[in-house]
């Protein structure tokens, strides 16, 4: 079966290759200028664009709002690069990832599709939303510069309401930009019935929409229709926070309703040793496998501010789609558990 694109024996061949060149690079016999990379990741189509993107991405809010140091955004990037990430989310309004990521990864910007965000102005004095179509180019111009690029892969308009999106202005905005060759592709970053009009509006290229076990109104309302129409489907928050390693509701106020929808969700495997067990069969590998295997999904932006985590978590995708048992189990818990207001959080 060739679920992941690349079937068990090439996946196989792959890792003994990978083994060989550890022992020759180990033994300094014809030694590689750096260790050889991993058994390469599945790369999926992005919808009907021309990117073929590696199941994982990256997705840059943590590396912002965390306060990650300019060090360690250039170790985490360049490893992940180095090992077969092709996809670097951000926004504008992430705090300062935008420039972080322009300067840890500029250098080598034909390694990697660059996706980011757009409608709410971090710059002082007029920090906060502006969907007008003016604002929507300044905000791109500002992240072409700190991202040291000529042309963005993706840009999205970042979770506007339905009555921006009905204005059409900040629509007009983003056509304006990829006529004019600043991104080129567009898209909607976005939830719920907010982002089903994003997707029957024709408009858009993208959709990015959160995708996992604490949030699957998009399963059935959003995610097939994606398909149909030939939107790239990016998932966002793909690990539901990894909300399983709190004992008691989370600090961070973001994490919390994910928190407290798992409690009421009972997943078995989210308590218990598997909420800690870092292998493919543990939370974080369950969680991620099932968000993979969603009708469209193209790649899952997992924040991190963690250099050694790319690879860790691409590892995890390695194992492929859960068990069908699984995967129905934790879609029928969510069906008879999952209250009317659980809608897709933005
Ligand atoms: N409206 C929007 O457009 C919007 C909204 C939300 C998010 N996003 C995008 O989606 C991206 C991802 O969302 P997110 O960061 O909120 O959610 P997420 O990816 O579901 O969760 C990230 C959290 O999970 C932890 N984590 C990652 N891998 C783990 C593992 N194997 N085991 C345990 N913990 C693990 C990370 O901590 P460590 O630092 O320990 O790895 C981090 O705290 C954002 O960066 C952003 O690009 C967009």
């Amino acid at each position: 079966m060739r679920h992941h694109g690349t079937s068990r024996r090439e996946l196989l061949a792959a890792s003994a290759a990978f083994s060989l060149a550890a022992v020759a690079y180990g033994r300094g016999q014809d030694a590689p200028a750096k260790p050889p990379a991993p058994p390469g990741l599945e790369k999926r189509r992005f919808g009907k664009t021309d990117m073929q993107v590696a199941l994982l991405g990256f997705g840059g809010a943590e590396i912002g709002y965390e306060g990650a140091d300019q060090a360690t955004v250039d170790k985490l990037l360049n490893a992940a690069l180095d090992q077969g990430l092709n996809v670097i989310d951000t926004a504008e309004c992430y705090v300062d990832s935008e420039a972080k990521i322009g300067n840890a990864v500029a250098s080598r910007r034909k390694d990697f599709y660059l996706f980011t965000k757009c409608g709410h102005t971090s710059e002082p004095p007029k920090q906060g939303p502006d969907w007008s179509k003016q604002g929507v180019l300044q905000s791109i111009e500002r992240s072409l510069k700190r991202l040291k690029t000529d042309v963005i892969d993706l840009v999205q308009l970042h979770s506007c309401s339905l009555d921006e999106l009905k204005k059409g202005e900040c629509i007009a905005g983003l056509e304006e930009a990829k006529k004019q060759g600043k991104t080129r592709y567009i898209g909607y970053s976005g939830d719920s019935t907010t982002a089903k009009w994003a997707i029957e509006s024709g408009h858009f290229d993208a959709l990015q929409t959160s995708i996992n076990v604490c949030d699957q109104e998009c399963i059935e309302l959003t995610l097939p229709l994606a398909k149909e129409k030939g939107l790239g489907v990016i998932a966002k928050r793909p690990i539901a926070n990894a909300v399983w390693r709190y004992d008691k509701t989370p600090e961070n106020g973001y994490h919390t309703e994910y928190w407290e929808r798992l409690q009421e969700l009972k997943y078995d495997w989210a308590f218990g040793a598997t909420k800690s067990d870092t292998g493919p069969h543990g939370a974080a590998g369950i969680a991620m496998r099932f968000t993979a295997m969603q009708p469209g999904v193209c790649v899952l932006i997992v924040g991190t501010t963690k250099p050694e985590r790319w690879a860790q978590n691409a590892e995890l995708l390695r194992a492929g789609p859960l068990a069908k048992e699984l995967h129905d189990a934790i879609r029928a818990r969510w069906k008879t558990a999952a209250k009317a207001e659980w809608t897709g959080q933005t």
